[in-house]
């Protein structure tokens, strides 16, 4: 079942090429890894997937159906539901605790103190930070804010995850603990897509892509 697909997306930062009619696809059950050498395209690409840009051409399909890059609302909603984003920097509030940042996507939603307690505490427990949720982010380490992050991101159990360089701040043993975390999720049926420089990512994905001169060329 296809989750996304880009046809012939391409996409232009002045005068500079950056995404050349490229074309993929992400079904689920997807774990799927993209490399390329920095200013490749890679964030740009991650970017219009998770509906964050928009490609200057090229078709955009989730579900099988196409979404208008004008259809504001609708492309909120599908971000807000159904695409997970994990980024480096994590992207947690500072002033707001674990709890709350985890649970800040249900606040839009309308939806009891005691359902949204319910679910943040059982995706918590499943990455392994219950004992986190009252701390503040300042308060974490490294590879605890990217737990959380994802954590964040899982809370609409959305279709995808969409991970730019996730691990890209973390040391080795920590990654790893981050790429288990992302495996699993994946045996349960979230496609995952990790955008990486590192080996050991694409060694365990199912799929690899290199990016380079905006198209993407399958490795594995
Ligand atoms: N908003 C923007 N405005 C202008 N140029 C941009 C913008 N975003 C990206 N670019 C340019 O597009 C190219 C691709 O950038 P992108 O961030 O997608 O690369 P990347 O593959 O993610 O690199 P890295 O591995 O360093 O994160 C770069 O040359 C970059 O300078
Ligand atoms: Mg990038």
């Amino acid at each position: 079942m296809t989750i996304i697909k880009l046809k012939n997306i391409s996409k232009k930062f002045k005068e500079r090429v950056v995404l050349n009619n490229l074309s993929i696809e992400i079904s689920k059950g997807d774990m799927i890894c993209i490399m390329g050498r920095s200013g490749a395209g890679k964030s740009t690409l991650l970017n219009i997937l998770g509906l964050l840009d928009t490609a200057d051409s090229g078709v955009y399909e989730y579900n099988n159906k196409e979404i208008d890059s004008g259809n504001e609302s609708l492309k909120a909603k599908l971000r807000r539901d159904k695409i997970g984003f994990v980024v480096q920097t994590y992207a947690l509030i500072n002033q707001k605790k674990v709890f709350d940042n985890i649970a800040l996507p249900l606040y839009f939603k309308r939806k009891n103190k005691r359902e949204i307690k319910q679910l943040v505490e059982s995706i918590s427990r499943k990455i392994g930070i219950f004992e986190l949720l009252n701390k503040y982010p300042y308060e974490l380490s490294g590879g605890e804010c990217q737990r959380v992050a994802i954590a964040r991101a899982l809370i609409r159990e959305p279709d995808i995850i969409l991970a730019d360089e996730p691990t890209g701040a973390l040391d080795e043993e920590t990654e790893k603990e981050i790429l288990t975390l992302f495996e699993k999720l994946n045996k349960q049926g979230v496609a995952i897509l990790i955008v990486t420089h590192n080996q050991m990512i694409a060694d365990v994905c199912k799929t690899v892509y290199l990016m380079s001169e905006g198209k993407i060329a399958q490795l594995k």
